[in-house]
């Protein structure tokens, strides 16, 4: 296989002294490019820990990140802005959309801080609007949309600058059962159509059905 996320001896801990949090214990694993990969675990295992780590968001205290050939871990500042820029996308739970901005406007912002011609990222955002199901709904601001539709604009927004890998934490995670089932089915079909590597934590049975392959942590330890 190849592997576009690499991930070696992994450890984060918070804090000092006799309250230290030991988030991360020593985890190892690789996703596979063009694959869904699930992250399962209790509330409290690591999963965010370990999403922020391989997206560059945060650095852990020893281990190696890579991500699409590039060692994340041994980057600077500027480089984790680029490896965020133009790589790696992330989806929220809470979706994170800009509140004064439409929901073309959202999509488009990646494309305007890659300084993409106005006329491409046009048409760039009306694809990804009709990808997600949401041709009609351009103009409309985020407190205009249910959270399943914001969950729709706050992925085709994560697509717009073609990343090779979108993290997603806890994607339906405010959403109910059965919005999240479709918005589980729709990064399952964005995986295909843009081929794109995905990593997706969730608690969501109906999720882990969907993907690739399933890694489970616990207490800060992927399961062997
Ligand atoms: N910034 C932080 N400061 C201190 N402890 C933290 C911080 N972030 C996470 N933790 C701790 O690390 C552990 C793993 O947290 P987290 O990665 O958020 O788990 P999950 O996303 O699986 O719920 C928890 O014990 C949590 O309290
Ligand atoms: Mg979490």
């Amino acid at each position: 296989m190849t592997a576009l996320v690499s991930v070696r001896d992994v450890h984060r801990r918070f804090g000092s002294g006799p309250a230290t949090v030991h988030a991360l214990r020593g985890v190892s694993f690789d996703v596979e490019a063009g694959s869904m990969v699930a992250l399962v675990g209790r509330s409290g295992s690591g999963k965010t820990t370990l999403l922020n780590v391989v997206g560059g968001l945060d650095r852990p205290d020893e281990g190696t990140v890579v991500v699409d050939g590039d060692e994340v871990t041994g980057l600077d500042e500027d480089g984790l802005s680029r490896l965020r820029r133009e790589r790696v996308s992330y989806v929220f739970q809470t979706f994170g959309l800009i509140p004064v901005l439409s929901a073309a406007e959202n999509v488009g912002a990646p494309l305007r801080l890659a300084r993409t011609p106005a006329a491409d990222r046009e048409q760039r955002v009306a694809l990804l609007l009709e990808l997600v199901g949401l041709s009609g709904h351009a103009a409309q601001r985020p407190s205009e949309m249910s959270g399943g539709q914001q969950q729709r604009v706050a992925i085709a927004r994560a697509l717009a600058a073609s990343p090779r890998l979108l993290i997603a934490d806890e994607p339906t995670g405010q959403l109910d059962a059965e919005t999240g089932r479709s918005v589980m089915a729709l990064l399952r079909a964005v995986v295909e159509s843009e081929g794109v590597t995905a990593l997706v934590s969730t608690h969501d049975p109906v999720m882990m059905a969907l993907a690739d392959r399933v890694i489970r942590i616990s207490d800060g330890q992927v399961d062997a």
